[in-house]
C-alpha cells in the first residue's frame, strides 16, 4: 500500500497583490493563507505528512496555527516554485512509489469533496493527475497589437489547479529533466507531461481559487464562508 505525503510551496512574495505582505501569509478570517492550504490537506487523515516550502528567512520565525501540527514539516524553498515544490519533495521520507499532493499556499478553499475525488480518481487508477476545471469563456489567442488571430476550441481546453498529485519518484525525476533541459514549468503536470508520463483531469470546482490579485481576496473569503460556515463564523471560530 503507497503512502500519501503532500508539498505546500509556500516560498514565492506575492508580487501581484502588491502587498507589504507576502501573500501566503494574508488573513481572512484570522488565519493565513497558507494556514487554510495547509489544513485543508490535513482533513485527510490517511495523509503521512506535508513539507511547506517558506522563505528561507522565515523558517526561524514562531509558526501559528497548523504550521505547528505534528504532521507538518517545513524546509527552505527555492527561487521558482518548481525549486520550492523540489526542495520539498527532497525533503519528504519517501518512497518512489508512494504518492505526494502538491497544493499551492495560494489556493485556501479546497473542499475535502474535491480533494477526495483527486486521491481516489488516482489511486484507483495508478494514473498521476491534477484538479482542473473546463474553460467556459471564448478563448481567442491575441496577435499583435492585441489583434484577435483565432478562436480556439474551448472543448478541448480546462484550467489547471491543484492539488496535483503523482508518484513521488516520477516526480523527482519528471523535476530533475525539467531543470536539466531548461523547460519551464508552472505546475507539476507540466514536468510530469514534458517527461513523457501520463497525467490525468480531475474535475474540479470554481471555488478552489488561486488568491492572485487583491480582489481574489474577497471572492476567497465568499467560498471559505460557504465550505467551513462554522470556522468562518466570529463566535464559534477556533485558532
Ligand atoms: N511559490 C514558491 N516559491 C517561489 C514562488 C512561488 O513556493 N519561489 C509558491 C507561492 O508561495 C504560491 C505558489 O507557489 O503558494 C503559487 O505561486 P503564485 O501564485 O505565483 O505566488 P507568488 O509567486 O507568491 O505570487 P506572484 O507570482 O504574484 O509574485
Ligand atoms: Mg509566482
Amino acid at each position: 500500500m503507497s503512502d500519501i505525503w503532500a508539498v505546500v510551496p509556500a516560498a514565492g512574495s506575492g508580487s501581484r497583490m502588491a502587498q507589504s505582505q507576502s501573500k501566503q501569509y494574508l488573513p481572512l478570517y484570522g488565519r493565513s493563507l497558507l494556514d487554510w492550504s495547509v489544513a485543508a490537506l490535513l482533513i485527510y487523515r490517511e495523509l503521512r505528512s506535508c513539507v511547506v516550502a517558506l522563505p528561507e528567512a522565515d523558517l526561524s520565525c514562531e509558526q501559528p496555527g497548523f504550521l505547528k501540527d505534528a504532521r507538518v514539516r517545513l524546509c527552505a524553498g527555492g527561487a521558482s516554485r518548481a525549486e520550492s515544490v523540489a526542495a520539498g519533495v527532497a525533503a519528504l521520507p519517501a518512497g518512489d512509489e508512494d504518492w505526494v499532493l502538491v497544493h499551492d499556499a495560494a489556493r485556501p478553499c479546497l473542499a475535502r469533496e474535491e480533494l477526495e475525488a483527486l486521491i481516489k480518481a488516482v489511486t484507483d487508477s495508478g494514473v498521476g493527475g491534477l484538479l482542473a476545471t473546463p474553460v467556459t469563456d471564448t478563448l481567442k489567442r491575441a496577435g499583435k497589437n492585441d489583434r484577435v488571430s483565432a478562436t480556439l476550441d474551448r472543448e478541448t481546453i480546462w484550467s489547471a489547479q491543484t492539488p496535483q498529485m503523482f508518484r513521488v519518484g516520477e516526480l523527482r525525476t519528471a523535476l530533475r529533466q525539467a531543470q536539466a533541459t531548461g523547460v519551464t514549468v508552472t505546475d507539476e503536470a507540466s514536468a510530469m507531461e514534458a517527461a513523457g508520463f501520463p497525467v490525468q483531469l480531475v474535475r474540479g470546482a470554481a471555488s478552489n481559487l488561486k488568491v492572485t490579485y487583491g480582489p481574489d481576496m474577497q471572492l476567497a473569503a465568499f467560498w471559505l464562508k460557504e465550505l467551513y460556515p462554522q470556522l468562518t463564523d466570529p463566535a464559534g471560530r477556533q485558532t
